[in-house]
């Protein structure tokens, strides 16, 4: 191993000691590596790193750069959680369910202090449960999923359908914000992060047992249904799918709505929500009917 290396070498040993678990490197850091890498005829370090590559010791694995500029480079997700819940009813073992989650540790050490892990939010009888990608700022900062811009306009969608957070259930794929230098902004989660945290949405739905899941976004159905990369968004939202045990509808995420804000998106939007509404025994008025139709 050449110096610079070394010198590497020792930091993250210490790091990783000391319990940090997520690096960030910017994208000139990563090429000056590659290059240090490539002179010591090393492999595993590349700017190109694909998923399941490995940088030598001490990092677990080095995940394939994501969007955004300052890389996060994953040291190793642990293996996902397996939960156990103490007997009881649904509602005392949503409460354990959420004691669980929220006391995560490695949840905990992805959130910054003064952060919090955000848990699912409505409630245990809900028959329609709506899943987001992952915490933003103001989720992370309250505790609440969809409390920020975006979730203040599913708020206004789930009213629209004549009904309120408090009778449905709001929750995420990913518990936590996914880390990242920047304050502001989001990214997002890496498929090993959205495989971690699966094993708390699971319980979730089994818990509530919804008659619809509402997929928000294309994080939403990637989580749930598996990464596809030729899947569109624009084609298959609208499509009942079906996960699990569930119905499961595709929709866009209301954060696209914020940016794509023309009544033919809101329609569409809107038509996948009617028709979760009669697939739920909802009674649908003719002022519902026609909304976003100009
Ligand atoms: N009605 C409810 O009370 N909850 C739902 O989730 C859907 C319809
Ligand atoms: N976006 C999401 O996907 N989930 C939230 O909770 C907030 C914003």
């Amino acid at each position: 191993m050449n110096e610079a290396l070394s010198v590497v070498y020792r930091e993250l040993v210490r790091r990783h000691e000391s319990g940090e678990r997520t690096l960030f490197l910017s994208l000139d850091s990563m090429a000056y590596l590659t290059e240090q890498a490539e002179l010591a005829g090393a492999t595993g370090v590349s700017a190109r790193t694909n998923a399941g590559e490995s940088v030598n010791e001490p990092t677990d694995r080095v995940e394939k750069p994501t969007r955004s500029v300052g890389l996060p480079v994953e040291m190793g997700v642990p293996a996902p959680p397996k939960l156990h819940l103490e007997e009881g009813d649904r509602l005392s073992q949503l409460d354990q369910l959420r004691q669980i989650a929220l006391n995560d540790p490695w949840c905990l050490s992805q959130v910054k202090k003064k952060k919090k892990v955000v848990f699912g939010t409505g409630s245990v009888e809900a028959r329609i449960f709506f899943c987001g990608e992952a915490p933003g700022a103001e989720e992370e900062t309250e505790g609440v999923p969809f409390v920020g811009p975006a979730g203040q306009l599913l708020t206004r969608i789930i009213n629209a359908m004549g009904l309120s957070r408090e009778e449905v259930y709001i929750a995420n794929i990913m518990t936590y914000r996914p880390p990242m230098e920047s304050e502001v902004g989001n990214r997002a989660p890496t498929e090993e992060e959205m495989r971690y945290c699966l094993p708390y949405l699971l319980a979730q739905l089994e818990l509530v047992d919804p008659l619809v899941v509402v997929a928000l976004g294309r994080t939403a159905v990637d989580g749930l249904l598996g990464v596809d990369r030729k899947r569109k968004i624009t084609h298959f939202r609208g499509n009942w799918q079906r996960f699990e045990k569930w119905d499961l509808m595709p929709t866009f995420h209301p954060s696209y709505l914020l940016r794509n804000d023309g009544l033919a998106v809101k329609r569409q939007v809107w038509e996948d929500m009617l028709a979760v509404m009669e697939r739920v025994g909802m009674v649908v008025s003719d002022k519902q009917r026609g909304f976003f139709l100009k």
